[in-house]
């Protein structure tokens, strides 16, 4: 069946790649929920285990061979775990893996929602659910993320070290727009904000200005701001409320979300997706591996859950995806203690069946 045919007949075929840590554990609880919305909305789903991460890579030297890539550019879509692994280098798996399958699949959007379910989990002052509901769309594939620059004179004391900075007319273009698109069909404030530094960098935020108030114009129901980057994480903490959708490069994005995950309760609720509306996405629980927290039933599975409520959503099973954030959030409101590792009064297995039971 290709993809056109397996969209019709509501049968998927998901990549699961649980990865390092607790991304096993996490992705363990959303495989549950899966198969509960399944049977509870009728459609059916083949899931392709993937053994991508640290141990793979400590026992072959692989990250990411090029055989898989070419199978996961045809499935429906992509269920990460987290990727690292204190016992690896940094860099090679985040770069090796996630980085790359970013990059390959063209997933140029990265969606990361900041959603307040419980005030109690809210370590802002004075602001309750309605202030914080808000999205990041984060660009995905170019900035400093590029792996573009080198050493010079390596490991010298004239060493000379340059990280640039790529953008790109296109994948700017195409980020804004998504972002745009997004308000819209989002329709709440309708508004989208500019997160950049025209201050300071002002060639590459030069290009994102211009292309922002350019695409603009083909919206005009949609409210613009700007804001820069230092000044977007003092709104964020003290005007929440201001924010509707925010479009920004991918450094500033990735810097961003992490204070937007712990405004909304933390790393344990954060989800985010890496998406190419085109192609193949992959979604993810934020946070990263937690080897501290590894192996010890602690971790809470919501964000990976969540993430699995945007996958459910991206590939067109609106009302599994709409009943996993509707039961999420009752059960964050009425069941747990707290949204922190250890400290969520049950243990990640039982998180992970209530919310399968409640579906
Ligand atoms: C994230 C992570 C990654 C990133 C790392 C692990 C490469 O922090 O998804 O936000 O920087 O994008
Ligand atoms: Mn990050």
């Amino acid at each position: 069946m290709d993809k056109k045919e397996r969209r019709m007949k509501r049968s998927y075929s998901i990549a699961v790649i649980p990865g390092d840590g607790t991304g096993q554990e996490v992705i363990r609880e959303g495989l549950k929920v899966l198969e509960a919305v399944s049977d509870k909305f009728n459609f059916t789903y083949e899931k392709i285990i993937y053994d991508l991460g640290g141990e793979r890579y400590l026992k072959t030297g692989e990250t990411l061979p090029d055989s898989i890539l070419e199978e996961l550019k045809d499935v429906d879509a992509i269920y990460l775990g987290a990727i690292g692994d204190p016992r690896v280098k940094p860099g090679i798996l985040e770069k090796g893996i996630l980085l790359r399958l970013r990059f390959a699949l063209d997933q140029y959007i990265n969606l990361r929602p900041v959603i307040l379910y419980d005030k109690r989990f809210c370590p802002l002052k004075d602001k309750n659910e309605e202030d914080i509901n808000f999205v990041v769309v984060r660009e995905n594939t170019e900035g400093l993320y590029c792996g573009a620059g080198g050493f010079l004179k390596y490991q010298t004391e004239d060493e000379v070290a340059i990280q640039e900075s790529i953008n790109t007319y296109k994948g700017v273009e195409r980020t804004i727009r998504f972002a745009f698109d997004y308000a819209k069909k989002r329709n709440y404030k309708k508004k989208v904000t500019l997160c950049g530094k025209t201050n300071v960098l002002t060639y590459a935020f030069d290009l994102w200005e211009r292309v922002f108030y350019k695409v603009a114009k083909e919206y005009p129901d949609i409210q613009t701001d700007y804001a820069h980057v230092d000044a977007t994480c003092m709104w964020m903490v003290k005007n929440p409320e201001w924010f509707d959708v925010i479009v920004t490069d991918n450094m500033f994005g990735d810097i961003i979300t992490d204070l937007g995950a712990i405004i909304q309760g933390g790393m344990g609720i954060a989800a985010g997706g890496n998406i190419n509306p085109q192609g193949v996405s992959m979604f993810e629980p934020i946070g990263g591996s937690a080897p501290k927290y590894t192996g010890k039933n602690v971790i809470n599975p919501l964000a990976a859950i969540c993430a699995l409520g945007m996958l459910l959503n991206y590939i067109g099973e609106e009302e599994a995806s709409l009943s996993i954030e509707r039961t999420v959030k009752r059960v964050v409101r009425e069941k747990l203690e707290s949204l922190s590792a250890g400290k969520m009064g049950m243990g990640t297995r039982e998180v992970g069946d209530l919310i399968a039971s409640l579906v």
